[in-house]
């Protein structure tokens, strides 16, 4: 073999360091998935966004893992799933199947955002993940569901701040969901909330069944969340219907 030339070693210097960047960059994120998994409190980390009202709507969210649900709410959780989705499911490729659902919403990784009005009403949830995804770290919406006299009335979009806050404040750099694309009510109130087509989607061409929507996470603003009043508007809608409120104080 002959000699390499000092423009080679330099490119497969170039070439390693590139890889060993690489490899930071994955084991760092890694590490913030794995750092946001473990915390204890999610909601401290967002309490000012937890209280919803409107004039005639007062909702509480709490937010746990799937195994520290009430049994009660977790079978609520997947019933409203089937009553929103099933016809979804069953008019494309993916078909039904409950019991393929059920091990996805107990999945150990799963957490829960829980909406109910003041007396107790369940009216909305979603489950979500701190995740790997395309070697990014990402907060995965697996479902956002808001039950049908709960809706058009801003839950929807409060349900989707409190998961762009704690992925901001946990330093994921995307929220991202699988929609169906005959959902067409879904891809509204996506749209309408600021996502849009994900690069990770399947190319148009395929014409699949399925589009993957996110909306990108300024993780600098981390800091800035910290410092911002309890009682700020929510900031990553426009219209939102109601003000957050002070938790601190009640
Ligand atoms: C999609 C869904 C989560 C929206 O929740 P919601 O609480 O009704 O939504 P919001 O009231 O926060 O809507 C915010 C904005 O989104 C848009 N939007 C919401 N629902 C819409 C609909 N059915 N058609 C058109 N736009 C809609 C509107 O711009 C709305 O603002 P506006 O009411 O001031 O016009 C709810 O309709 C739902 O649970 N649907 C069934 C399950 C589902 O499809 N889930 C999503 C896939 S996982």
């Amino acid at each position: 073999m002959g000699k390499k030339s000092s423009i080679s070693i330099n490119k497969s210097k170039e070439k390693r360091q590139a890889r060993k960047l690489e490899q930071r960059r994955i084991a760092d994120a890694m590490s913030q998935v794995t750092s946001a998994n473990k915390i204890e409190d999610l909601a401290a980390l967002c309490k000012e966004l937890l209280v919803y009202q409107t004039k005639d709507l007062q909702v509480e969210m709490l937010i746990q893992r799937v195994n520290q649900l009430d049994k009660n709410v977790l079978n609520w959780a997947i019933d409203l799933t089937e009553r929103n989705m099933k016809k979804l499911y069953e008019t494309c490729a993916w078909g039904w199947n409950k019991e393929r659902k059920v091990e996805e919403m107990t999945d150990d990784s799963a957490w829960y955002i829980i909406a109910k009005e003041k007396n107790g009403t369940l009216l909305a949830f979603s489950h979500f993940r701190f995740d790997m995804d395309y070697g990014e770290p990402v907060l995965y919406c697996y479902e956002v569901q808001v039950e049908a006299a709960g809706r058009r009335r801003g839950l929807g979009q409060r349900v989707l701040c409190v998961l762009e806050k704690l992925a901001r404040v946990t330093r994921m750099r995307f929220v991202r969901l699988t929609a169906l694309t005959h959902n067409p009510s879904a891809y509204a109130f996506f749209k309408a909330c600021g996502y849009s087509l994900d690069e990770t989607s399947p190319p148009i061409e395929e014409a699949a069944h399925y589009e993957i929507l996110s909306k990108a996470i300024d993780t600098n603003d981390s800091q800035k969340d910290e410092e911002t009043s309890q009682t700020e508007k929510c900031p990553l809608s426009d219209g939102m219907k109601a003000v957050s409120v002070n938790t601190q104080q009640s």
